[in-house]
């Protein structure tokens, strides 16, 4: 049995696909051992209440230093023996320490086709608000693993979707969570939890 642990901050439409694709059958050997949240109102801590999947908050702005989080966020993690770390629409910046206990064993979705339109400050609707000033015609998500930086680890999956003429921010934000986003993250768990992601240095081969 592969045993996530998913952290969130928001909406929790990412967790729900996890959730979706466990109760289907789709990601049979996984199971969410524990979900946290970085603040206390985030509705994917409902999400995961209805399915329930213990989960805590865990939030930044409660320790005085970032050594203390990320310490407290490793004893959570071990005290429930998480084998892989998933970043489901999380938006904090995990400490040193922390990344480096769960060196590749730690994955994240991020909205837009990296090394386009990420790192910080790129977070929810921005990516796509910057993806249509830009005038790009196609944008995406991106699944990849967790380094020391925001969106820089090695990528594992990507999936393209187009940008259409009369798009808002929130359309296309919309469109890269169906089509990309919620089909990404589930795959990645699927494919790690089978052994079929190898990585050597920045390059990452599914078998
Ligand atoms: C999604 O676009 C996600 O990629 C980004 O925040 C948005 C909401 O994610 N990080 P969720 O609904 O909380 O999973």
């Amino acid at each position: 049995m592969l045993r996530l642990g998913v952290m969130v901050s928001g909406g929790g439409t990412n967790l729900q696909a996890i959730i979706d694709k466990i109760e289907s059958g789709y990601l049979e050997g996984c199971k969410i051992v524990t979900v946290v949240a970085s603040r206390p109102g985030a509705y994917a801590l409902e999400r995961a209440a209805r399915y329930d999947i213990p989960a805590v908050c865990i939030s930044k702005k409660s320790f005085a230093s970032a050594d203390g989080y990320d310490q407290a966020l490793l004893e959570h993690f071990n005290s429930c023996n998480v084998d892989l770390v998933v970043l489901a629409g999380f938006l904090s910046m995990l400490g040193e320490n922390f990344v480096k206990v769960y060196q590749n064993r730690i994955i994240n979705i991020h909205p837009s086709l990296i090394p386009s339109f990420c790192g910080k400050g790129f977070y929810g609707i921005i990516p796509h608000q910057k993806a249509l000033e830009h005038g790009v015609k196609v944008t995406g998500a991106t699944v990849h693993f967790v380094d020391f930086e925001y969106d820089t680890g090695p990528i594992i999956l990507q999936k393209a979707v187009q940008v259409l003429d009369d798009d808002t921010p929130e359309s296309l934000q919309r469109r890269v969570m169906e089509q990309a986003e919620w089909e990404l993250l589930p795959k990645a768990i699927k494919l790690y939890s089978e052994g079929r992601i190898s990585i050597d240095g920045r390059k990452v081969t599914i078998k």
